[in-house]
């Protein structure tokens, strides 16, 4: 049943490239404007999808690396801005929601890690669960929530 929901794919990663390859996809078919909420124990490939991510937007994906101070890393240079957070390190609720905003909500496109620890629920977004099945596999759940992610959860099907 899932596999006909318009809204959800389902993806495998045998490693490190399968990852980055799924961010590149999603990269590539956004327009500005959306939200990617990461999630997955430690080390299971945020940011390697983030560094993918990167590539699709045209952002040096060398320039990728873990947020942790600050928790917001802007990564400037591509066709849109992308805004690199990581609240593993910030407490449940806490942080300045304002500041948050203008990231999460400008013109460029946001990717959260431990985006559970936001101060607010986000709208209009794409979750993106990791799962280790494996040693270097994991399983990938994508999910729209809201709306603006069509064209990309159309790519990964084509994928899957
Ligand atoms: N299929 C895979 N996809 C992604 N990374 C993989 C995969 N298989 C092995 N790896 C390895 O797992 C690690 C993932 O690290 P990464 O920093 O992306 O994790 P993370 O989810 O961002 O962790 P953290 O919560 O600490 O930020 C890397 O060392 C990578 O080489
Ligand atoms: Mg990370």
């Amino acid at each position: 049943m899932s596999d006909r929901d318009p809204d959800r794919v389902e993806l495998a990663s045998a490693g490190e490239e399968d990852t980055e390859r799924i961010g590149y996809a999603i990269g590539c078919r956004l327009r500005g404007g959306e939200r990617l909420a990461l999630s997955g124990e430690l080390g299971a490939g945020k940011t390697c999808l983030v560094r993918g991510l990167a590539a699709g937007l045209g952002v040096d994906r060398e320039l990728v690396r873990s947020p942790s101070f600050p928790v917001i890393l802007p990564y400037e240079g591509g066709r849109l801005p992308l805004y690199h957070i990581d609240l593993f390190r910030q407490a449940e609720g806490a942080g300045d929601v304002e500041e948050l905003r203008e990231y999460l909500y400008g013109e460029g496109v946001a990717a959260v890690e431990w985006w559970e620890r936001l101060p607010e629920p986000l709208t209009d977004y794409l979750s993106v669960a990791i799962t280790f099945v494996g040693t270097e596999r994991r399983s990938l759940v994508v999910e729209q929530h809201g709306v603006g992610y069509d064209r990309a959860l159309d790519a990964l099907r084509a994928m899957s």
